[in-house]
């Protein structure tokens, strides 16, 4: 959906955006955009801090991945690494892989600041550069899975890398936002796009002509069908309410918006044993 912050002149378009120019728009994106977006959302996500959305849901109030004490733990599109440094600082051995080296920069930054070292990869979660059977847990928190076009490979590329039984949770930007604009006011809350248009958001910047952001839709029942085919049992499907003492202004997540339509979906499933 639209982005928050301040780019170069962009046209927005709904057009079909294959896997490789969804990753070359959203690397080169979140490179550009990662300062801004570590200074305007770090504090709120806390160095060491694991929330799952802009709802402010924590995973230690949530719980979705279970006791990740002496666990293996992968973070999809892990950012500055907040959520896998909570990981560790539970005591779990936890892993970061994202797409935007300026993101890891930040990452390695914050290890120094808190002295928790979140080791991490860049890479994409469509090929992901680990063994079979590696983690006990795969995870994403507003990471890759909606920037990807190839979602089953992403999503077969989490089972091969997950032990048997292993968990995977990830939360993503609620499908039925894409009905609304991405407007945090009460503008975003009339319906003018089909829930059912899967056509990919696609940003071109004006002056170089170049896809510039690229963001996928699946509905609900996409998402259930791609988790059970690749051997998943979804167990979970959080939709986290707007706290009332929660003001904040994230895109178009507000309070406006959140009082009255779920803003995050987050999903949890596991592995099937073979
Ligand atoms: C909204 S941020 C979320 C990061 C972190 N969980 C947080 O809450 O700050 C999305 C992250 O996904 C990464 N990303 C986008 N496409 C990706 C891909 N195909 N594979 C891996 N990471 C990707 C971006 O570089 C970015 O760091």
């Amino acid at each position: 959906m639209q982005q928050e912050w301040l780019h170069p002149p962009v046209t927005a378009h709904r057009r079909p955006a294959d896997e490789q120019e969804s990753r070359s728009a959203n690397g080169a994106d979140w490179d550009r955009y990662a300062d801004e977006y570590q200074a305007t959302h770090g504090e709120f996500l806390g160095d060491a801090g694991f929330v799952w959305g802009p709802e402010g849901l924590t995973e230690a109030d949530a719980r979705i991945l279970g006791d990740v004490k002496g666990r293996d733990v992968l973070e999809v599109g892990s950012g500055a690494g907040q959520c896998a440094r909570w990981i560790r600082s539970q005591g779990g051995r936890a892993f970061g892989l994202d797409l935007s080296h300026r993101q890891l920069q930040h990452s390695r930054r914050v290890d120094e600041i808190t002295g928790v070292v979140v080791p991490s990869v860049r890479g994409t979660a469509t090929d992901l550069p680990f063994a079979d059977n590696t983690f006990d847990v795969v995870f994403s928190s507003f990471g890759a899975l909606q920037f990807v076009a190839d979602i089953d490979t992403a999503v077969a590329e989490t089972a091969r890398v997950l032990r048997p039984g292993g968990r995977f949770a990830f939360s993503i930007t609620h499908p039925t936002r894409w009905m609304f604009p991405d407007d945090p006011t009460e503008e975003g809350l009339t319906a003018t796009q089909s829930y059912w248009d899967r056509t990919p958001y696609v940003e071109v910047d004006d002056e170089t002509g170049r896809t510039s952001y690229v963001e996928h839709h699946r509905t609900l029942g996409d998402w259930v069908q791609l988790l059970a085919a690749k051997g998943f049992r979804l167990t979970t499907l959080l939709e986290p309410e707007w706290p009332a003492d929660h003001d904040r202004l994230w895109g178009g997540w507000s309070r406006v918006r959140g009082s009255v339509t779920p803003g995050t979906a987050l999903f949890g499933a596991d592995l099937g044993h073979s």
